[in-house]
């Protein structure tokens, strides 16, 4: 948990009790979460400076009120709530708490009704547990750009957790998709499904004349200002 916002240093381990369901509440028992962007900014309130203010009142003033990071998870369900009927103990399930947090425990009590569902078995916790942050951030964003097969689509970080989703749900939907990241992970993209890949580090996408239906930024360096030409 965390009692303060700052660097990694202020995350610290602790024992806690465990948590017990209420009637529509399923327990957990988390084997595997992730550290997100997220997780790293909120900690860090490393937010744009006119919404540190908003963050404070949200996750408390000076000091966050929710102490445990994590937005998701993979894990057991170990004990259900009477009326539970979707999950029994016994089921593997992952789930996405996004800002109500609390993936970094041992356990955690969730509805049966919030974002969570039965892991398939061909998935490893791990693998399970890394793909609710992204993918769901992406298939928002892709729905609010209504695409469509056929057209083209840059995405622009398309190696993190956001944009690697990104780029596998554009192909799902049939789209040309390029993908901006390092060269490290130029391979790693186009194995994803990407039919073209731009290493940043070498090429300024702005500016090799190419035009995209969608440009899809995923980190904050490719705004509409300097995008626009592009598309
Ligand atoms: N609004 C929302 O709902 C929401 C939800 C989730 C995330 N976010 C935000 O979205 C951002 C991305 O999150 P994430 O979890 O995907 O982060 P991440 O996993 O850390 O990925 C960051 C990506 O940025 C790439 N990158 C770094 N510098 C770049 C540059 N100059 N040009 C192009 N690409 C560059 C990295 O490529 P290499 O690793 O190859 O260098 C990597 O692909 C974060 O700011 C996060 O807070 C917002």
């Amino acid at each position: 948990e965390y009692n303060q916002y700052g660097p990694p240093s202020v995350l610290h381990l602790t024992e806690a009790p465990k948590p017990f369901p209420r009637d529509n509440e399923i327990l957990i028992k988390i084997r595997a979460t992730t550290v997100t962007a997220g997780d790293c900014r909120l900690r860090a309130l490393n937010v744009p400076f006119g919404f540190r203010t908003l963050l404070r009142l949200f996750l408390g003033f000076s000091r966050p009120r929710r102490r445990v990071l994590g937005m998701e998870l993979a894990g057991d369900i170990e004990s259900v709530g009477k009326a539970v009927s979707k999950f029994k103990p016994g089921d593997s399930v992952f789930a996405y708490s996004g800002i109500d947090m609390g993936c970094y425990a041992e356990y955690k009590c969730m509805s049966e009704d919030e974002a969570v569902v039965l892991k398939p078995p061909n998935l490893s916790y791990q693998e399970a547990a890394a793909l609710s942050y992204g993918g769901t951030t992406a298939l928002n964003f892709l729905n609010r750009a209504q695409i469509k097969s056929g057209e083209t689509i840059l995405i622009n970080g398309a190696s993190g957790a956001v944009g690697s989703a990104a780029a596998e749900i554009a192909k799902h939907f049939g789209a040309e998709v390029t993908g901006v990241c390092s060269t490290v992970n130029l391979a790693w993209v186009q194995s994803l499904g990407a039919d073209h890949v731009i290493d940043y580090t070498k090429e300024d996408f702005t500016g090799n004349g190419k035009k995209y239906d969608i440009i899809f930024d995923a980190v904050g360096s490719a705004p509409y200002s300097r995008s626009k030409t592009s598309l």
